[in-house]
């Protein structure tokens, strides 16, 4: 007898699959959720209490519906074999050889994933696409799917992840849309309908939209390069309001308050970092290119080079300030991960900054509540004069300044006036996101460099 209603797949057990299936088995116990992946440890870690990835409020959804209805193993043929759908959320990196190199995506975790996909399938299956994948991977996804020319039928969605980290779970339960793209054929139409019944367990109908397969693979690109152009835009602002004495906090309160622009995302930073941006920005400028629409991948390549620049200018401004020399001096780094709230560093400004300052010669400590354990990947083989110290306080002691990369709460109510009291003197803090109190850090003592505002100086 047949337990569950549907057997649910995903192949690929990262941020995007393991909270996005947690989601769907505890929302739907009717379903049977199995989640597989290559990389036996990663397995192990979801079956155990210390999940691969930190994500608030992930661990009591885990709990709960594991080992009743939410599965994590290694046997991925095993999967395939028992499931009606499939999820696929491998990771798509961009590619760091041949043709496209530091530009496109690598698609070989994927294609790999369809050919396992054929090769073990024995009955029809929806295939859905949840990694952010380069506009047409669906039908090269359908070509290899149909290459054996059996009765066993396949059909490709695109089923693209909004999520953010650090608030995964809330963005699961309460998404602004779950976007479904099909082909438009009765078939496509048909399973396009059956996913869409799935997330009805719980998202309202109006906010699940459907579209055709292209539109919607191209969405999701779209929608991570208007988010990370919105803090390229405020960022190239906030170093004309560092020259002109206008404050980023107050520009961004007047501009965002045009309901037309909208408040969120212009927080002025050391700039965007994460998995998606970057690599989702370089995919849609690769595509561009491709298609001879040089203009168009020059303006989007632009978001990218002002989140470099803006980077590049934070160490410069250290550099400076500290008198032309960082050699020698200990510089404390509050916050690794790339944003607050997440373990996760892939393309964390710090990590640039980080090595930056290695190079200037200065000693870092490196302290984050969430993140040591990837920061210290991050800089394997060249943190000879590096320290890990997880306490703030304790990271601070001795050092020459302070730079704040993470906007981790935790750095608002340090007990400031201690850390100045164990710091060097002059002590300087240069805040990467503009979280700590300028005013009253200066009066302590601390010679103060904000983003986008005049610093606060002691020197005549
Ligand atoms: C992003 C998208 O938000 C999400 O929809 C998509 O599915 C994946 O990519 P994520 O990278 O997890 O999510 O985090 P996000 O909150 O978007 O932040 C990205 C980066 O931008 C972080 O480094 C963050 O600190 C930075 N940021 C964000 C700013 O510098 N200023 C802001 O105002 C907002
Ligand atoms: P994302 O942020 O997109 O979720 P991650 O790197 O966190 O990316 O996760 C992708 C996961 O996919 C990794 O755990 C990786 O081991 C897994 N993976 C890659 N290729 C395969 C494959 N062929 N079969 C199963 N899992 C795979």
């Amino acid at each position: 007898m047949k337990k569950f209603k549907k057997n649910i797949l995903c192949i690929g057990a990262g941020y995007v699959g393991g909270p996005t299936m947690a989601m769907i088995a505890y929302k739907c116990p009717q379903y049977k959720v199995t989640i597989v992946d290559i990389n036996p440890a990663r397995i192990d870690e979801w079956n155990s209490d210390n999940l691969p990835i930190y994500e608030p409020g992930l661990d009591e959804i885990v709990k709960e519906a594991r080992g009743k209805n939410l599965f994590f193993s290694t046997d991925i043929e095993k999967g395939i074999i028992e499931s009606d759908i499939i999820f696929v959320s491998v990771n798509t990196p961009t590619k760091t050889f041949g043709v496209g190199a530091g530009m496109a995506a690598d698609l070989q975790y994927w294609e790999k994933t369809a050919r396992q996909i054929l090769d073990c399938a024995k009955s029809s299956k929806i295939i859905v696409e949840k990694s952010t994948l380069p506009v047409k991977t669906a039908r090269a996804m359908e070509r290899i799917l149909t290459s054996k020319n059996s009765k066993i039928q396949f059909d490709v969605l695109s089923n693209p992840e909004f999520l953010a980290e650090g608030t995964a779970v809330n963005d699961l339960k309460n998404p602004d849309r779950v976007l479904v793209g099909s082909r438009l054929t009765k078939s496509g139409i048909k399973a396009r309908d059956e996913l869409v019944e799935i997330y009805a367990n719980w998202v309202p109908r109006d906010r699940i939209i459907t579209s055709d397969i292209w539109s919607s693979e191209l969405s999701k690109l779209v929608a991570n390069a208007f988010l990370a152009q919105r803090i390229s835009s405020i960022n190239a602002i906030s170093v004309l309001c560092e020259k002109t004495d206008a404050d980023i906090t107050d520009v961004a309160a007047a501009v965002g308050l045009d309901s037309r622009i909208g408040s969120k995302f212009l927080n002025a930073s050391i700039g965007f970092g994460g998995s998606c941006f970057k690599k989702d920005i370089l995919n849609l400028v690769y595509i561009c290119r491709n298609y001879g629409l040089y203009e168009v991948a020059d303006y989007w390549e632009s978001v990218i080079r002002i989140n470099d620049y803006q980077q590049k200018r934070f160490v410069l401004n250290m550099l400076t300030t500290m008198f032309n020399t960082l050699a020698e001096k200990k510089i404390c780094i509050f916050g690794f991960a790339f944003k607050a709230d997440t373990g996760d560093t892939r393309e964390s400004p710090a990590i640039y900054v980080a090595k930056r300052l290695i190079e200037e010669k200065a000693e870092l400590v490196i302290s984050d509540p969430k993140a040591l354990k990837n920061a210290k990947k991050d800089l394997d083989g060249i943190d000879e004069n590096v320290s890990y110290i997880e306490d703030p306080h304790k990271a601070a002691k001795g050092s020459h300044a302070i730079a704040i990369m993470t906007e981790w709460n935790l750095y608002r109510d340090l007990d400031f006036e201690k850390i100045y009291k164990s710091m060097i003197k002059p002590a300087f803090i240069f805040d990467g996101r503009n979280i700590v109190d300028h005013k009253k850090l200066y009066e302590i003592g601390f010679n103060v460099f904000p983003t986008g505002k005049p610093s606060l100086t002691h020197f005549k």
